[in-house]
């Protein structure tokens, strides 16, 4: 069985990650949408509420199983028996960081590759600090985040605004 994980903070998720999961899912058996630490940033959601939204918006998808983890993504993915990591590249700017996050994994986890799938054209501009931002200052997030959840961003946004 092949297993892959996509990590990311998803704070929230967007329709930018679902392209990159419903995409990668048909490539593996089994998708792990892990939502980890990322510590140069201060989360809108707790992770159970990040789980709680990318569940709801991956029902759909039979291989896909939403987990968290606190440690490193090399060793989360040994555990897990992964021989995959998704990232899903937007622009040559993301290219650098996520090139170095490529070899400090595989040097960590030496079985781990990383697979990078283009971002759709239409979701370029798309990052969670995106939506949080349109959300804060009162504008639609309409064919930002999968309609189902646009109400939680919504609430969330006037309690934090
Ligand atoms: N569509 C929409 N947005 C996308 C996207 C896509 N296809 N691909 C990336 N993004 C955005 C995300 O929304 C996020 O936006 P934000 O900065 O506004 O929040 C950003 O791009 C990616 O950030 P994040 O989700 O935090 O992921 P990351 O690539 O910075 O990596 C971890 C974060 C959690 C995977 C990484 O920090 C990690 O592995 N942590 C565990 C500890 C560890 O192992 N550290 C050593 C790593 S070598």
């Amino acid at each position: 069985m092949k297993t892959a994980i996509y990590p990311g903070s998803f704070d929230p998720v967007t329709l930018g990650h679902l392209d990159i999961i419903r995409r990668a899912s048909i490539m593996f058996d089994r998708m792990i949408v892990a939502v980890l630490h990322n510590q140069n940033k201060r989360p809108l959601f707790t992770v159970e509420e990040r789980m709680e939204l990318l569940r709801r918006t991956t029902r759909d998808l039979p291989q896909v199983e939403v987990a968290s983890f606190d440690g490193l993504l090399a060793d989360y993915a040994r555990v897990q028996g992964a021989c995959a990591i998704v990232k899903g590249l937007r622009a040559v700017s993301d290219f650098e960081y996520e090139f170095q996050m490529a070899l400090a994994n595989r040097k960590l986890n030496p079985e781990l590759d990383t697979v990078f799938l283009m971002t759709s054209a239409k979701y370029m501009y798309l990052s969670s600090s995106v939506v949080k931002d349109v959300a804060m200052h009162g504008g639609s997030v309409v064919g930002f985040i999968p309609d189902e959840i646009i109400p939680d961003i919504e609430r969330r946004a006037r309690k934090e605004g």
